[in-house]
C-alpha cells in the first residue's frame, strides 16, 4: 500500500510566512530606561505595575501596545509637559524628562512599551 503521493501542483504559498517582523526592534536597555526614569523623578508617581499619582507603566503599555504612533506620542507626553490629571484629582504639569538626548528618550519609551 505504499503508493507514492502523487505530486500535485498544489504547492502551498509561503509568501505569507514571512510576515513584516516589528519594525525597529533596537536592543532595549531597561537598566538604562530605569536610571533615567529615577534621575527624572518619574518613580514618584509612576511604578511598572502599580498606580501611584500616575497610571502603572504597564498600564500605559497595555494602552498604547500596538498603536503605529506609542512611540511618538509617548515621546511627546514626557517632553512636552502637558497638564495631567493625578490620581487624587489634582492637576498639574506633567514632568518633562531631564535629558534632550533622543536616543535615550526612546529608550525610556521603548522599554515602557515593552511591560
Ligand atoms: C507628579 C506626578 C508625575 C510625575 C513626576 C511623572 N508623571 Fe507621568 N503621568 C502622571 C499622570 C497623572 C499621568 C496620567 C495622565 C493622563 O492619563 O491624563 C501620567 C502619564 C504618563 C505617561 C502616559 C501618557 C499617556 O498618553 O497615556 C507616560 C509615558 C509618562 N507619564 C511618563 C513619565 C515619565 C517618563 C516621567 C519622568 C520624566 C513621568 N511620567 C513623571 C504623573 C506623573
Amino acid at each position: 500500500m505504499s503508493r507514492a503521493l502523487p505530486v500535485t501542483a498544489c504547492v502551498l504559498s509561503a509568501a505569507a510566512l514571512i510576515l513584516a517582523a516589528p519594525a525597529a526592534t533596537a536592543a532595549i536597555d531597561a537598566a538604562a530606561a530605569q536610571a533615567l526614569a529615577k534621575e527624572s523623578e518619574c518613580f514618584k508617581c509612576h511604578t511598572v505595575d502599580k498606580t501611584k499619582k500616575g497610571p502603572s507603566y504597564k498600564k500605559i503599555s497595555a494602552k498604547y501596545k500596538g498603536k503605529a504612533d506609542a512611540e511618538a506620542k509617548l515621546i511627546k507626553h514626557m517632553t512636552s509637559g502637558p497638564k495631567v490629571k493625578l490620581e487624587d484629582g489634582s492637576e498639574e504639569d506633567h514632568k518633562i524628562i531631564e535629558t534632550k538626548d533622543q536616543a535615550e528618550i526612546k529608550n525610556l519609551v521603548g522599554w515602557i512599551l515593552s511591560l
